[in-house]
């Protein structure tokens, strides 16, 4: 069902805790893998084998980043786009400083559009172009202490859609994945201690999410079975945006 031998799946921030899965379930699908992140990922790219590469790219650069896409294009392709690079910081919406709130849109919201833009003649050419954007179940819901975050990742959907909408005629589905809470470094960062236990009760399933689940439904969304879905907001939170 989820063959994508052939395909070139292009992974930001592959180096992190999603991102590392989400290379994982593309090679074990067959993808050829371009990893992207602002750390070294050769090493991890080699860890599947030839054929599989790593770029370098720091995605706060926008200068840098079609330049960048276009070589990554040239040598290997761009079917499968995974937007799964992010950061995020907590504060109360009115501590908010200047510079953190600019970091925050340029990683999670100006990047992936940059990205996606450079992209694209890539994913016409393939004919069954994929884009998935790592939003958040922030970006549906209210979380305390995550104002610029959750406008990232909510200005990340509205993206997804309009995206879906102008770029169905090339063939190209774009969606949007939400998780809960994923257990990864970033995942630690806010969710730690009693607020995080405290949260894993919230969650009618109970746990946080792992990694590999995230990835599952991304390589889902790329499969040529998923043709037909596009603007779709995915959630992935154990039933917590649902209360
Ligand atoms: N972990 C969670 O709880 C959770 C929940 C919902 C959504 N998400 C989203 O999933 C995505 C991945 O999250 P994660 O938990 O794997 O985070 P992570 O911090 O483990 O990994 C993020 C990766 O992005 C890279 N990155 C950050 N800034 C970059 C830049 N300027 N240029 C290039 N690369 C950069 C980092 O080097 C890192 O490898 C993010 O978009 C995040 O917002 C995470």
């Amino acid at each position: 069902m989820s063959d994508l031998s052939g395909l070139t799946a292009l992974i930001t921030g592959a180096a992190g805790g999603i991102g590392v899965a989400l290379a994982e379930a593309f090679a074990k699908a067959g993808a050829r893998l371009a990893l992207v992140d602002m750390k070294d990922c050769a090493d991890l790219a080699a860890k599947f084998g030839p054929g599989h590469r790593g770029y370098t790219l720091d995605l706060s650069d926008p200068a840098a980043i079609a330049p960048m896409i276009e070589r990554i294009g040239a040598e290997m392709g761009i079917d499968l786009l995974i937007n799964n690079a992010g950061l995020g910081m907590v504060f109360p919406a009115e501590e908010v400083r200047l510079d953190d709130w600019d970091r925050t849109m340029n990683i999670n919201l100006r990047a992936p559009w940059l990205v996606s833009a450079a992209a694209l003649p890539f994913l016409k050419a393939s004919g069954r172009g994929r884009i998935v954007n790592l939003s958040s179940q922030a970006g549906v819901i209210a979380l305390d202490q995550h104002a610029a975050y959750g406008a990232s990742k909510a200005g990340l959907i509205g993206l997804t859609k309009v995206q879906a909408l102008e770029w169905a005629r090339h063939g190209v589905t774009v969606n949007a994945i939400a998780p809960t809470v994923v257990d990864t470094p970033m995942g630690a960062l806010g969710w730690s201690g009693e607020k995080g236990e405290k949260a894993r009760r919230d969650i009618p399933m109970g746990r946080f999410v792992r990694p590999p689940e995230v990835a599952a439904a991304a390589v889902f969304l790329c499969s040529a079975d998923a043709g037909m879905i596009t603007g779709d907001v995915m959630m992935i939170d154990g039933g917590f945006t649902m209360q």
